[in-house]
């Protein structure tokens, strides 16, 4: 018998992750596209088109279709899922996979079924698609297929999707416009500020990993970037310090928690004592900011855990139901 080889997808505001049954995480892009400004042809996608940020020519604009956490270029969109999705898939035309498959939230159901059209062009036999609450939630294990309430933060580039599961369902649920985007940005306002100094987004994500935090670096950081001086025009290089980047994006840190305690306020108190004591658990690319749970269990007072391998969390839940999937089609949308 041909061997299927299906497959669960996290289609990312940010980044694309694919796990194919039997052989983990095949696949992990940056959800980008390069598209030429005047044929609007696609040049490149995925990891190509991503080091062109910022040193692109003129002509070729790069893309992030799917910023923001909705569907911004449906078409781009669903031309960089072909691509990715048929280079992993490959010309089986006899055994076609299955897949399941988590999309940001805030995609509209007929993208969602657009979307599924698309996976079938690209070689998918039938595509499912799970809420991407339970997807991170099951990814990072928590406890909530039965009667027991857990509150999974996934932390995404363009937006923070918050919820409290409870028996297998969302019992609240909250989406806010913060990510790891904002803190980025947040970067960017700040430099320009206080030294004039501009810099492009990718150099903002590398200032955020290595010196940003939701809490102080001790011992503190310190690193040399390179931007544009706006008073000169010239290129500079100059160096930055941790606590700087703590005080950049410390409102960001602040509208996140403060995000987690509407929820925590939403939650029906007889669920409030399970979230109290399993706490918040963080996943997501954005949940790696240094020292993210720390700040928000000392704000509210209720334990909080970054989950181990947070930024698979939501392609793993999608690879548990692929593995399980009588146990745990109760799970999947309806579509
Ligand atoms: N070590 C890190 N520290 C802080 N932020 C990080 C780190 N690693 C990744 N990120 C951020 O995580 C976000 C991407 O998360 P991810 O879950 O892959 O996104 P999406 O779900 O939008 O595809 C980006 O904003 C990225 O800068
Ligand atoms: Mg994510």
């Amino acid at each position: 018998m041909a061997q299927t080889n299906d497959i669960a997808i996290d289609l990312g505001t940010s980044n694309v992750v694919i796990y194919m049954k039997g052989r983990g995480i095949v696949f992990r892009e940056p959800s980008v596209v390069a598209v030429d400004r005047e044929t609007q042809n696609i040049i490149a996608f995925g990891l190509e088109a991503y080091r062109m940020i910022g040193r692109t020519p003129a002509n070729v604009n790069v893309v992030r279709p799917l910023a923001q956490g909705e569907l911004l270029d449906f078409d781009l969109t669903s031309a960089m899922l072909r691509y990715f999705v048929s280079s992993v898939v490959g010309k089986h035309l006899i055994a076609r996979p299955r897949a399941v498959m988590a999309v940001p939230t805030g995609v509209k159901d007929m993208e969602k079924k657009a979307l599924i059209s698309t996976m079938f062009d690209a070689g998918v036999r039938r595509t499912q698609l799970l809420d991407k609450n339970i997807a991170a939630a099951l990814g990072a294990q928590l406890n909530f297929l039965g009667p027991y309430g857990s509150l999974v933060v996934d932390i995404s580039a363009g937006n923070t999707d918050l919820a409290v599961l409870y028996n297998s369902s969302v019992s609240v649920i909250s989406s806010v416009h913060i990510g790891g985007d904002h803190f980025d940005d947040a970067i960017i306002r700040y430099l320009r500020k206080k030294y004039n100094m501009l810099i492009g987004e990718r150099t903002a994500e590398q200032i955020k990993i290595t010196l940003g935090g939701a809490v102080r670096r001790d011992p503190a950081v310190v690193m040399d970037i390179t931007g544009r001086n706006l008073i000169s025009g010239l290129p500079k290089t100059m160096s930055v310090e941790s606590d700087e980047i703590y005080e950049a994006v410390l409102d960001q840190v602040n509208d996140l928690i403060e995000a987690v305690q509407v929820v925590v306020e939403r939650t029906p108190p007889q669920l409030a004592s399970d979230v109290f004591d399993s706490g918040v658990t963080l996943t997501g690319g954005g949940a790696l900011l240094y020292g993210l749970a720390e700040a928000v269990g000392n704000a509210l007072n209720i334990p909080c855990r970054v989950s181990p391998d947070a930024r698979d969390c939501v392609v793993m839940g999608c690879a548990r139901v692929l593995s399980d999937p009588s146990g745990m089609r109760h799970l999947l949308a309806h579509s």
